[in-house]
């Protein structure tokens, strides 16, 4: 255990650095156990600094050597770092320092992957590498020289031999290396300006033939941050390295950007659809953040959403260009929903610019990233578009080479709209989702809507203030006529009415009847608390010129049969009613053949037992998960058995034959037929899934087909999918990962802990760790066993984690955040295996952070 508690840093005691940097000039001599990193610093005093110590972070550093201006010096060395004397004018620091690449299992700093060096310096990770000022707000142009016997030598910027020049001045986090026996999948790109780029995908060899998808999205990503935003690319080469061990989906270092290889690599027999999407938009995110994050940095960590909430932003309009936009924003609401609104909902809620942290790798959070990016789009959604992109291109011209904050970026905004954006800027302080409340009555010709919303307490936040809302609306008739199409209502403060002449929307004659489509598009990231009558939704199903909410209107009706089903109000005769009123208008819907098959498969889509969880607390009961999951299985296979007809349909006319293309219209037509598939099978009737696993000849027609056998109890598919992947890791983590969570859920915590013991569980690589663990957590009702056996399987497994990765255990630590959800008993469980992670010998900040917040 830590002797003293670690001390949380805080915005409000933000302070510059004592000096600036005019060069930084970096030698590496390579070795696994002891590579020797020599450094060249220029220092000068900094102006508009007020406290002149010389201090640089450092942890875990063997310190050779150390001079100023030539002449050795002893600094006073920490735990965290070191001080010394220095003149109070500009001098060269020179520090030799020696470290052990080989055991850092950590993966922050220089680390060994495969037999390759890499780095993760974001968020502090440099402070591994050498003594420097390891904060965002210190930038300065890199040399740096490669000494090693290995045949590729990477950094950022433009090559010279072994050594690498970036012009661009950059904070510490975005250095990186790379060296190892890897081979590139090249091309080039030519700017818009006419500037020849070379473009490198680096992975090992035997995976060449895996990286033209993601050399495409690169490609498209760069072509398109030009059109749209009118970035270029600014140097003469962009590489990107696959590296197996990493903590997170990707880092954009400058022109060295670095991938989990499972974000680049793809063929149509290793990869799912899903699995492109995401290297498509991984790929376009780190590439954005050239300009939203390396060009234009952030002065602090309590800035972070400035990049990525912003960038985060910029790869969902890019994947909405290039696929279909209602698609992706109703699979990013979903996640939205899914991550962002239970984070909020729980002890972990924090503002999207948080105010203090313990460990700032904690903060890496579907609030910043995902909440981030819903800030962005309603401030677009405000300003429309062609104020959003000159408020883009201020902040660009003005900003360029700086360290910056939220208020930068607003004042950019306020100043090309003339607006005042002090009651917008709550987003960034208040945490909690607002609710929104919308009821009506009809007057006459005349419609009054009301709208109120309420920010609930959260974690240090117990009052709020009215955030402003942005919610477009439209109205339909009866008769599924527009007579509204969608228009921007401002609610900003607790309450807004609206006042509509219907005879005046109707063209002469008000309609009998008329719906509201509230929050289209889902304008703003709240929950939404509409008296919307069944038949209403239905109308909005069939109806509604917003994609979005028609897919809503769906989700909500399937969403309230399953939550009456739940709490055992399932056989009442006005509930039996009700589910053939849904069933009915989802016949209706999928009958449509002018439709996007890919939507109508996330109309099919149920809600997640997570999702259900979450609704049977909102109706203020108690969830058992077990019996969620039991209902939900039951009816799906009824709306299988009710929608056969289609459904078998769909299945046979959709097969996109044995030509994979990973483009998402043959990509929607994959996701319908596999949604059929996971419809019509049952236990009891396996047949469609056998023939499917056995004909497949892609991923994801074959994993879709093995999760309906494993769901099924067909252990031998299970066996033949591992006989036939063994050898690949990528596909190895999804059959570890799959066999636990669509197991039944009295199998799942078995298959886990046997699988915790197969010989390819490597618990060390996160990639690995993450798809068993959380396949157990993404099957709450083997997860959430009344034995508590899933939580201490859980909670053992993070404790073990920690002591080698304690980034990566903290992440998963979230499993936990939703115990105030469930009865006394699974909360004394889940509360035990907390009491035990925090005991543990040894915690680390990071998980003790998480912990102790999640505790309250
Ligand atoms: N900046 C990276 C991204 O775009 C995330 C890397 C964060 N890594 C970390 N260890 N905190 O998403
Ligand atoms: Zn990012």
């Amino acid at each position: 255990m830590n002797a003293v508690a670690p001390q949380p840093t805080r915005l409000a005691d933000y302070t510059p650095f004592s000096f600036e940097i005019d060069s930084v000039e970096l030698t590496f001599t390579l070795h696994p156990t002891a590579t020797r990193v020599r450094s060249k610093i220029a220092f000068r005093p900094n102006p508009a600094a007020t406290d002149p110590t010389f201090f640089l972070h450092g942890e875990g550093l063997n310190l050779i050597s150390a001079h100023i201006d030539g002449t050795p010096v002893t600094p006073r060395v920490t735990d965290t770092g070191l001080i010394c004397a220095v003149p109070d004018a500009p001098f060269t620091w020179e520090a030799e320092v020696q470290i052990n690449p080989q055991a850092n299992t950590a993966l922050e700093g220089l680390y060994m992957s495969n037999g390759m060096y890499c780095t993760q310096c974001e968020a502090e990770g440099f402070r591994k590498i050498t003594y420097y000022p390891d904060r965002p707000d210190v930038m300065a142009p890199f040399t740096v020289h490669i000494d090693s016997d290995l045949p590729v030598k990477l950094s950022n910027g433009n090559a010279d031999g072994d050594t690498w020049h970036d012009p661009w001045p950059k904070p510490a986090y975005l250095f990186a290396l790379v060296a190892g026996d890897l081979v590139a999948h090249s091309d080039t790109f030519t700017t818009a300006s006419g500037a020849d780029v070379a473009l490198n995908i680096w992975v090992r060899p035997g995976d060449e033939d895996k990286c033209a998808y993601a050399m495409d999205a690169l490609k498209r990503s760069m072509r398109w941050d030009e059109t749209e935003y009118g970035r270029e690319y600014d140097l003469s080469v962009f590489n990107i390295v696959a590296v197996d061990d990493f903590n997170m989906g990707a880092m954009e270092n400058k022109g060295l950007n670095i991938f989990n290889s499972k974000y680049v690599l793809a063929s149509p027999e290793t990869a799912t659809d899903r699995d492109y999407a995401f290297i498509e938009a991984i790929v376009a995110h780190e590439y954005f953040h050239n300009w939203t994050g390396n060009r234009i940095t952030c002065r602090d960590w309590f800035q972070l959403c400035l990049k990525e909430g912003l960038t985060v932003f910029r790869d969902q309009q890019f994947s909405g260009d290039m696929r279909s936009a209602p698609v992706e924003r109703i699979g990013n609401v979903l996640q939205l929903r899914a991550r962002q609104f239970r984070e909020d909902a729980g002890p972990l809620a924090h503002n999207v610019r948080p105010e203090s942290y313990i460990e700032i790798n904690n903060f890496y959070t579907a609030t910043v990233y995902e909440k981030g990016a819903e800030v962005i789009g309603m401030l677009r959604t405000y300003l429309g578009a062609d104020l959003y992109r000159a408020g883009c291109e201020l902040y660009f011209n003005r900003h360029d080479g700086q360290a910056c904050t939220i208020e930068d970026w607003l004042a950019c905004f306020e100043e090309v709209a003339a607006t005042d954006l002090s009651q917008f800027k709550r987003w960034y302080s208040q945490a909690g989702t607002p609710k929104v409340s919308a009821s009506w009555r009809r007057d006459g010709d005349t419609l009054h809507l009301s709208l109120s919303q309420e920010v609930p307490p959260t974690p240090g936040q117990p009052m709020k203030e009215p955030a402003k809302i942005p919610v477009v609306l439209g109205l339909l008739a009866g008769d599924g006529t527009e007579i509204l199409p969608s228009t921007l209502m401002d609610l900003d403060s607790p309450n807004l009415d609206l006042v509509f002449d219907l005879k005046d929307l109707g063209g002469g004659t008000a309609p009998d009847h008329v719906v509201p489509s509230l929050l289209r598009g889902f304008s703003a990231p709240v929950v939404l608390d509409a008296a919307l009558s069944a038949q209403d939704r239905a109308l909005l199903l069939a109806h509604d010129t917003d994609p979005f909410n028609r897919w809503e209107a769906a989700r909500s009706l399937l969403r309230e049969v399953l939550v009456a089903e739940i709490t055992g109000q399932g056989t009442s005769p006005e509930q039996v009613a009700r589910r053939d009123m849904v069933l009915s208008a989802l016949q209706d819907f999928c009958t449509d053949e002018s439709l996007d098959p890919a939507f109508i498969a996330l109309v099919l889509t149920f809600p997640s037992e997570d999702d259900l969880t979450q609704a049977v607390v909102d109706a203020g009961l108690v969830p058992d998960p077990l019996i969620i999951a039991q209902v939900r299985d039951g009816r799906m296979a009824a709306v299988g058995d009710g929608l056969k007809d289609i459904l078998t349909r769909y299945y046979l006319d959709l097969d996109p034959g044995p030509d994979y293309t990973p483009d998402a219209d043959s990509a929607g037509k994959r996701a319908l037929r596999n949604t059929a598939l996971m419809l019509l099978s049952t236990p009891q009737d396996l047949a469609l899934a056998r023939a499917q696993f056995a004909d497949a000849t892609n991923m994801t027609d074959q994993l879709a087909a093995l999760s309906v056998l494993i769901k099924g109890d067909d252990r031998e598919a299970a066996q033949a999918f591992e006989a036939q992947w063994r050898e690949d890791r990528l596909v190895m983590d999804k059959w570890f990962m799959i066999s636990v969570a669509s197991a039944p859920a009295s199998e799942a915590l078995q298959v886990a802990q046997d699988l915790s013991r197969h010989t390819l569980f490597d618990w060390k690589n996160p990639n690995r760790f993450r798809s068993l663990l959380g396949g157990l957590i993404a099957n709450p009702a083997a997860f959430h066993d009344p034995s508590g056996a899933g939580y201490a399987f859980v909670a053992d497994w993070l404790i073990k984690m920690d002591g080698a990765n304690p980034q990566t255990a903290a992440r998963m630590s979230t499993a936990f955040e939703t115990w105030r959800r469930y009865d006394a008993d699974r909360q004394a469980l889940m509360l035990e295996a907390l009491d035990r992670i925090a005991t543990a010998p040894g915690l680390s900040r990071d998980l003790g952070e998480m912990v102790s917040r999640m505790r309250g």
